[in-house]
């Protein structure tokens, strides 16, 4: 017979024979996860943790009970529901619609029950932080957020590639410590974030992610002005990005900055500006605000004087107001 500590048992969560009761005998629980939006992000997590044993899968709501059902056969677990009242009491429940639906759901969920006394609600968003399930909190649930830092456009990929993806955490200790064991069990980093800035880390992926691309976007169209085909644009960018991407990951950001801002030129800075304000606006604001973040880095490179580098900022300044 297998030690009492060793043994798993999947009981049914019922109020007067609860989790607590059985850990308090010395039995590993493995907890029950129902899902509200079991989309792209939440089937996939669903899969790697009802697959790694973490959790065992209950409820799945979303739209369409023909929806729900699909998530339930991906998943391999899990009972479709078509309502929130089919929804058992909470003992772990990811919300993981869209964005928009996350309070309104939350809400919803508070409406209809009571939670067990160490519930877990959690949602999967990059930019609203946990706050969004305070409905929730009022009924006793401990609430927080994991946020893989991963695309699930294909789950079945995510699947197969979510080993060593970092997922930022962020919510009262409870939930973040069961988070963080969900999240390790199915090889997942955990970063733990700061609710109160949520949307800026998030804007972190924006700037590293999106308006990196709408930087190549604005290198490409300038090379195209200089009458460089779009498809020898991109190749000559395809380069350029590569050799930056390795020099910054290999020297560090700082070193890795080169060009005009760095070698203190103010005038080359100044004359690119003008030319770039008559042409196309749009992209010299861009060059501008920028070119800021670059001054900031030259001070550091210690290699362009701080006058030098001073005076291109003014520059840069200057542009933005006779442009405003
Ligand atoms: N996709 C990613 O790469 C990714 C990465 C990291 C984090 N996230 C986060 O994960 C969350 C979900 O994103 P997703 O891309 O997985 O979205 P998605 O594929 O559009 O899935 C959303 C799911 O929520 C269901 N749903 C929407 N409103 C609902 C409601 N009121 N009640 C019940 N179910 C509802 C939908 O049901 P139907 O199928 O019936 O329409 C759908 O199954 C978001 O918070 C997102 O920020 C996504």
């Amino acid at each position: 017979m297998e030690p009492r500590s060793a043994i798993t048992t999947n009981p049914p969560i019922q109020p007067e024979y609860g989790i607590l009761k059985l850990k308090d005998r010395g039995f590993i629980v493995t907890r029950r996860l129902d899902i509200v939006g079991a989309g792209k992000a939440g089937k996939t997590l669903a899969r790697l943790w009802a697959q790694a044993g973490v959790f065992e899968i209950g409820s799945v709501l979303n739209r369409s009970i023909e929806s729900s059902q699909a998530a339930v056969d991906f998943i391999g677990e899990g009972r479709p529901v078509e309502r929130i009242d089919g929804i058992g009491p909470l003992d772990v429940l990811m919300i993981s619609t869209s964005d928009r639906y996350i309070e309104e759901c939350a809400q919803s969920v508070a409406r209809e029950r009571k939670a067990s006394p160490d519930a877990v609600v959690f949602h999967c968003s990059g930019s609203l932080s946990s706050d969004n399930l305070r409905a929730l909190q009022q009924i006793g649930c401990h609430i927080g957020s994991v946020h893989p830092i991963k695309s699930f456009a294909e789950p079945t990929l995510a699947i197969e590639t979510f080993d060593g993806t970092f997922c930022a955490l962020e919510g009262d200790e409870p939930a973040i410590d069961c988070l963080q064991d969900a999240v390790a069990r199915i090889g997942g980093h955990s970063l733990e974030i700061d609710e109160a800035n949520k949307m800026i880390y998030h804007a972190g992926s924006v700037f590293a992610s999106n308006y990196l691309t709408a930087m190549i976007y604005a290198g490409v169209r300038c090379f195209e002005k200089s009458g460089i085909p779009y498809t020898q644009a991109m190749e000559v960018v395809q380069q350029i990005v590569t050799g930056t991407v390795g020099n910054i990951f290999k020297l560090g950001l700082v070193p890795a900055l080169t060009g005009p801002i760095s070698r203190g030129e103010r005038k080359i800075v100044q004359k690119q500006l003008e030319e770039l304000a008559q042409w196309r606006p749009e992209i010299s604001d861009v060059y501008r605000t920028a070119g800021v973040l670059a001054v900031d880095m030259a001070h550091a490179q210690n290699g362009a004087s701080d006058s030098e580098l001073e005076e291109i900022r003014q520059v840069l300044k200057g542009a933005s107001e006779s442009a405003g």
